[in-house]
């Protein structure tokens, strides 16, 4: 891409797209307006780089190459010889906005404009800029070095010609790179959800805990985490606030509903790994419940979210949120899915998780289980989605 890339925000994403861009020969300009956020990114990354060495990932002269070719800075005029800004400040809609118009005022007219955003509408963000053909949104992940996926969402407006060129740069970058719709929680954060509220509904229920659901996710679906580990990592309050997110961008879909558990959880602090506490205990001596290994019980549980996991993706694409590959690679490169959600339906048969989400329907009457059209499309036609 883009030589000359500016970040805008010194914080966890920032830090880690900055670090990305350097160690693929970018100038990188980095703009906080606090200088505490810029000094600890700075120390962040030098760290990060020194073990990067010590594992022998990196010699000791490309770690002084890629600080060398990172310039942090409080001055947001600095970013105006930039062919990129990347945004990547607090999630909030006003302030972007203001920061986007500031942008637009000190760059040049053919100088990308991208924001981070995982919930806000990028059409939203670039509404009060006069040239919005190049503004588009660029979703990295958590941690931005280890984690492959970047969602690239443009907007009625986007430039295709620009959008694909920020693509093949960002493949360049080593990045797997798929186009999402300007829709809440673009493919991963929409298509993702289930997997932590059908959790929580079947806890819910009282059918099992959570030691035992995330038991039953790994065992017989293979995935590297359970939803309730997953959500400790990942934080509660994060957690919540993306489902939140994707329910009220959604018009309150019911199948978006968070889970009044999750809320409770974060009111009370209980946010994960960070706080020590979420739905298992993180102290040094502390004893968390072991698994009821039961073979019926565990199938159970994996089938219930799997239906519900692929009628999220099957309906990312029936809304065209997404291509049928892009919805799958956005959740192996994303989220670490061990199979994508589509190719998973053809495996098992669109059939089984329609009837699933029926049966389900029926006994409790709550919308969340109604089936996308598609899947009962490709049921009634006997096809499949490869
Ligand atoms: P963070 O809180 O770690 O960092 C934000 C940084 O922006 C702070 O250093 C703050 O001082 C700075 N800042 C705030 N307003 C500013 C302004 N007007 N001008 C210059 N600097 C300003 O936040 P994080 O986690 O890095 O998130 C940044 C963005 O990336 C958000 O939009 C978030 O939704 C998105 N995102 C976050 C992910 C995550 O897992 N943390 C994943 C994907 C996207």
């Amino acid at each position: 891409m883009s030589q000359l890339i500016s970040v805008i925000g010194a914080g966890t994403m920032g830090s880690g797209i900055a670090q990305v861009a350097a160690s693929n020969g970018c100038q990188v300009t980095i703009v906080d307006s606090s200088q505490p956020a810029l000094e600890n990114s700075k120390s962040k990354l030098k760290s990060i780089l020194n073990r990067l060495v010590e594992k022998g990932k990196i010699n000791e002269e490309q770690s002084k190459s890629i600080l060398a070719r990172i310039h942090w800075t409080t001055k947001m005029d600095e970013i105006s010889n930039s062919n990129m800004v990347i945004e990547a400040i607090v999630e909030n809609l006003e302030i972007k906005q203001n920061l986007f118009s500031e942008m637009e005022s000190l760059v040049s007219d053919i100088c990308i404009l991208a924001t981070n955003t995982s919930s806000l509408s990028v059409s939203k963000i670039a509404s009060v800029c006069k040239l919005k053909s190049r503004i588009m949104g660029v979703h990295f992940f958590n941690p931005v070095p280890l984690m492959k996926l970047v969602e690239v969402i443009p907007t009625e407006e986007t430039d295709k010609k620009l959008l694909s060129e920020v693509k093949s740069s960002l493949e360049g970058w080593g990045k797997s790179v798929v186009t999402a719709k300007d829709t809440p929680g673009f493919i991963v954060n929409r298509v993702a959800r289930p997997f932590y509220s059908e959790a929580l509904k079947i806890y819910e229920e009282g059918l099992a805990d959570f030691a035992t659901i995330d038991w039953a996710m790994k065992e017989f679906g293979g995935f590297r985490m359970g939803p309730f580990e997953l959500m400790d990592y990942i934080g509660n309050d994060v957690n919540y606030s993306a489902t939140k997110a994707v329910y009220d961008g959604t018009n309150h879909d019911p199948r978006y509903k968070p889970s009044p558990i999750q809320k409770k959880l974060m009111d009370e602090g209980l946010l994960g790994r960070k706080s020590g506490k979420g739905y298992f205990d993180y102290s040094e001596n502390a004893v968390n419940p072991e698994p009821n290994k039961n073979e019926k019980l565990g199938q159970q549980i994996f089938n219930r979210i799997l239906a519900l996991l692929i009628n999220a993706a099957v309906d990312a694409l029936h809304l065209n949120i997404a291509t049928r590959d892009d919805i799958d690679t956005a959740m192996t490169t994303g989220v670490n899915y061990p199979k994508g959600l589509l190719k998973w339906a053809d495996d098992i048969g669109p059939n089984s998780p329609l009837e699933q989400l029926k049966e389900l329907h029926t006994q409790s009457g709550n919308d969340r289980y109604i089936a996308s059209p598609l899947l009962i499309k490709k049921v009634e036609e006997g096809g499949t989605f490869y």
